[in-house]
């Protein structure tokens, strides 16, 4: 068994934890920099970046001080190396470098992505490869076949903005504040989800990707239109998100061969409205839904030691050479989606 420290610093939240590869989470902590950002309304790169430089040392510290264990104890230093926002990924990935250049240890370079993929396996152990994972974050959304550790095929993606992004920038519109997943989830629960008509982007189509730009766009004209309440706004947006996850979720479980469950990863998972019609479909193919706990949906640094601990297991370590990178898909040989080829 090892035990791998883990840094997560791609966006917004400042992230250490201690994972072993059996999966026990020795510690874990977490800073996000929701005051930092909310005058912006979105997050802005170069603040994120000093924050993760100021917060990150504090964070290292206080897990080896939770766990009573030294850095000469672990195995292995994993920290998200990608895809992202390239300042916080260097503070991150640079810090575990010298981290692990001091204390002579290997450096695992996680993909963010993979770190959302496997997390499944750390609050499911039962649960097998290959699974279908659907990944709905601020900055993805995509359909995955989940085949192993570094093994994925990506069944689908979206050709303009990731879920959240569309959450985000939906709350924005309706002026509910950043961020707006939550916020727009808020909402909700005091509209009616059938009051205002709204597109289902692709919802139906023959091409298996995601679009939810021309959402936003209908939120924005029955905003300014003023006939509308915002809470009832709110409500039909999420419901057409809903709509338009189950369609092209629908579709790619028809698309690939045998999965063992139907999984969900990323902070738009933490919604319940989202969490509940997916455990619907995922019966209605007589699948197991597996949903990490809200805490390892949304950005953190548990899944980053966690694929650190199953990629150092497996040999996979990385150079002191290892590159951040603003994007590094996980499946690399997927057709670009049309219109698309911007988003990891
Ligand atoms: O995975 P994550 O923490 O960071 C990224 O890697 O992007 O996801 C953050 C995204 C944000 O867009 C946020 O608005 C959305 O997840 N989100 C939600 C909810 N909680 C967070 N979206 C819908 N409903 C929620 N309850
Ligand atoms: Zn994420």
């Amino acid at each position: 068994m090892s035990l791998i420290l883990g840094i997560e610093s791609s966006c917004d939240e400042t992230a250490a934890a201690l994972v072993t590869s059996s999966g026990k989470i020795l510690a874990h902590r977490l800073a996000g920099q929701e005051v930092a950002h909310r005058p912006y309304g979105g997050v802005v790169p170069e603040i994120a970046a000093r924050a993760h430089v100021e917060i990150l040392p504090a964070l290292i510290t206080g897990v080896f001080a939770e766990a009573g264990i030294a850095l000469a104890d672990v195995d292995a230093i994993a920290a998200t190396a990608g895809p992202g926002l390239i300042g916080g990924v260097m503070v991150g990935l640079v810090m575990a470098k010298g981290l692990a250049l001091s204390a002579g240890k290997p450096l695992v370079a996680v993909n963010h992505l993979e770190g959302h993929a496997l997390s499944p396996l750390l609050s499911d152990p039962a649960l097998r490869f290959p699974y279908l994972l659907l990944l709905i974050s601020g900055g993805h959304c995509q359909l995955l076949l989940v085949q192993d550790v570094g093994s994925f095929r990506r069944l689908a993606t979206t050709i303009d903005d990731a879920a959240g992004e569309a959450f985000d920038k939906s709350a924005k519109l309706l002026g509910l504040g950043y961020p707006g997943g939550p916020a727009i989830e808020r909402a909700a629960i005091e509209g009616d989800a059938t009051a205002v008509p709204l597109p289902r982007p692709l919802v139906g189509s023959s091409e298996p990707h995601f679009s939810f730009a021309g959402l936003k766009s209908a939120v924005l004209r029955a905003y300014e239109s003023g006939v509308y309440r915002p809470v009832d706004i709110a409500a039909s947006f999420q419901q057409a998100v809903v709509d338009c996850l189950v369609d092209r979720s629908r579709r790619a479980l028809a698309a690939c061969e045998a999965p063992t469950a139907f999984v969900v990863a990323g902070g738009v998972a933490a919604n319940q409205a989202i969490r509940g019609a997916l455990a619907g479909l995922a019966a209605d193919h007589g699948l197991p839904f597996v949903a990490p706990p809200l805490w390892l949906c949304t950005d953190n640094a548990a899944m980053i030691a966690w694929a650190g601990a199953l990629r150092y297991e497996r040999g996979m370590i990385d150079g002191f050479d290892a590159p951040a990178r603003a994007r590094w898909p996980l499946d690399p040989a997927a057709e670009p989606a049309r219109g698309a080829g911007v988003k990891a």
